[in-house]
């Protein structure tokens, strides 16, 4: 760990997300917006979980990639991560949204997030930026801190 609390960026094999979300972004199933998202999660058990957007006709009920990674990674057991690498086809890198901010600050400590362009672009950041201040589980717990 670092002094900022993120953890050492050094063991990360970032060019193995950056891969396996480029991968995963090819089966996304998005017929309605035609923007293929995937995403890369590293598990602390050295694992890569993956997941793509999947629209869906009734459009509210669209999951994000970056949601549908934690659900296969939670399935399989897997609660803490080490890193997580979201592709776009947008010009510029564009972040997790809101909703998937909120389902990344569910699941501390705060781990590195990398969301990049097919065209090259991108953006270094983690859950704790992304979402600082979340509600989170400790809050129902009473303390609040
Ligand atoms: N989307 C994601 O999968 N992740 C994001 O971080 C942003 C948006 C999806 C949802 C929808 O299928 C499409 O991109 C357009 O919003």
């Amino acid at each position: 760990m670092s002094e900022g609390g993120q953890k050492d960026q050094g063991a990360i094999d970032w060019e193995d997300l950056r891969a396996k979300a480029v991968e995963v972004q090819s089966r996304a199933h998005a017929p309605y917006s035609g923007f293929f998202v995937g995403a890369s999660l590293l598990g602390d058990d050295g694992v890569v979980y993956v997941g793509a957007n999947v629209e869906n006709a009734s459009y509210g009920l669209t999951i994000c990639a970056e949601r549908n990674a934690i659900a296969a990674a939670v399935a399989a057991g897997t609660r803490r991560f080490t890193a997580l690498a979201v592709v776009t086809p947008a010009k510029k890198a564009a972040t997790c949204c809101g909703a998937c901010r909120q389902v990344l600050a569910e699941f501390p400590p705060s781990f590195p997030v990398l969301c990049f362009t097919n065209s090259g672009d991108e953006i270094m950041t983690s859950v704790t930026e992304l979402l600082p201040y979340a509600f989170g589980p400790k809050h129902l717990d009473g303390d609040g801190g």
